[in-house]
């Protein structure tokens, strides 16, 4: 039998998942060594930025001058206060149809509702996609408040005249939130932002690399990020710690989930193997928000499983478990953790948008095949059941 004249070479390689394999170049940010945002440290960003300060320098490529940052924030804040009208219809219908919907599932409808709406610049002028991408850094938190509005019954309130932190920590707990709370909700946000490709990031410049437009791009990034793999994780983790329920119940429910093959949210990262940095830094947070507080107990849980997942697996935690415990000890319902997720890493998202439009190639990888050896057709009549798997 000849080869088909297209096949892969025979010394073709495939690693699952395209783990370590680098897959296209970025200005954004670094992994290597250690995390930076268009070469600023994840530490330095963390204690003195703000969120806005790191979506400019995302979406921008520099930090922002005073001046261009209040009017940056005065912009995001102008997108946030004037949500489109049938965009909150839609999603006060969608609210009535079906309340208990995730308020992922509401983004990412939400997200594409506006596509449509707006018409998208794409190919797009450089200047035309950063105003398109500061428009979803204020519309998608309005967007994210008013379904929790909504999908609780309750009449859409107004967008606050502060800061994205201030004002999403506001809408979604209902209540003036103190400095020690908006900083350590905007901390998380700084470090939800950007992390070069990820899974969500990378199916969001897979999508434009067609020449597809930004809402296509976020709308699939939504959807790759609410598994609990990725962002949905923040959700699980939380779920898991109320299930332990005390540090007395704690050895004995990760031996089970490790003898089950389960795996421990918030735990392992394809990327860092030694740990993930932003869980260091947004981890010493997580005690002193509590202290003094009954949420001290879930701290001491934390700890405990921290210390079993090392002693056990070798594994230490990712943002997300750190993330998880502030966003409960804020007050903020579990629902929201990886919408919030969505809030941040809009910045990140719209920046890879941006990069893969102006250096577009489109991505389209190859597989290895492992089905069946070519065979002859066989005809309807004549057919018997018959099953071919790869697993
Ligand atoms: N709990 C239990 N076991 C885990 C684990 C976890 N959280 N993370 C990894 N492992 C295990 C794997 O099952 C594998 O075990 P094996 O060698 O017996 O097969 C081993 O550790 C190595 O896994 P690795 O190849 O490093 O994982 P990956 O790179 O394919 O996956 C994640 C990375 C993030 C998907 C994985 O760690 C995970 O599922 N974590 C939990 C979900 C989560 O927190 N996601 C947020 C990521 S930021």
């Amino acid at each position: 039998m000849n080869a088909a004249p297209n096949a892969l070479p025979a010394e073709a390689t495939m690693t699952r998942g395209l783990a370590g394999v680098t897959a296209g170049r970025t200005a954004i940010s670094s992994l290597a060594g250690e995390l930076r945002y268009r070469g600023y440290s994840i530490e330095s960003l963390a204690q003195a930025s703000d969120f806005e300060d790191v979506a400019y320098l995302l979406l921008h490529g520099e930090l922002a001058t005073k001046k261009e940052h209040d009017a940056f924030v005065g912009r995001i804040r102008d997108s946030a206060t004037s949500l489109d009208k049938t965009l909150v219809q839609s999603l006060t219908l969608l609210a009535q149809r079906q309340s208990s919907a995730s308020p992922m599932d509401a983004l990412r409808s939400g997200i594409s509702i506006l596509g449509q709406i707006q018409l998208d610049q794409t190919p797009g002028i450089h200047a035309l996609l950063i105003a398109q991408a500061e428009r979803l850094l204020g519309e998608t938190p309005s967007m994210l408040a008013a379904w929790m509005d909504a999908s609780s019954n309750r009449p859409i309130a107004p967008w606050p005249n502060a800061p994205l932190a201030e004002s999403l920590l506001a809408r979604l707990t209902g209540r003036q939130p103190s400095q020690s709370h908006i900083q350590a909700f905007g901390t998380t946000l700084v470090l939800y932002a950007e992390h070069e490709f990820n899974a969500s990031t990378f199916a969001a410049r897979t999508v434009v690399s067609t020449g597809s437009d930004m809402h296509s791009g976020v709308t699939a990034a939504i959807g790759a990020l609410k598994g609990p793999l990725h962002g949905g994780a923040n959700e699980q983790v939380l779920e898991q710690l109320s299930e332990i329920g005390s540090v007395d119940r704690a050895e004995a429910w990760v031996s089970e989930q490790l003898s089950a093959k389960r795996v421990i949210m918030g735990f392992g990262h394809r990327v860092y193997k030694d740990g993930d940095p932003r869980a260091v830094l947004l981890g010493r947070m997580c005690r002193s928000l509590v202290q003094g507080t009954d949420g001290e107990r879930l701290e001491d849980l934390a700890d405990t499983i921290e210390q079993l997942m090392l002693q056990r697996k070798g594994l230490r935690p990712n943002l997300d478990w750190p993330a998880a415990r502030i966003y409960h000890a804020l007050g903020l319902p579990i629902r929201v953790f990886t919408p919030i997720f969505v809030v941040a890493r809009m910045s990140g998202w719209t920046a890879h948008i941006i990069e893969q439009i102006g250096d577009n190639r489109l991505i389209r990888p190859m597989s290895l095949y492992c089905g069946e050896s070519p065979r002859d057709f066989v005809s309807l009549e004549t057919r018997s059941a018959s099953g071919a798997s790869c697993f």
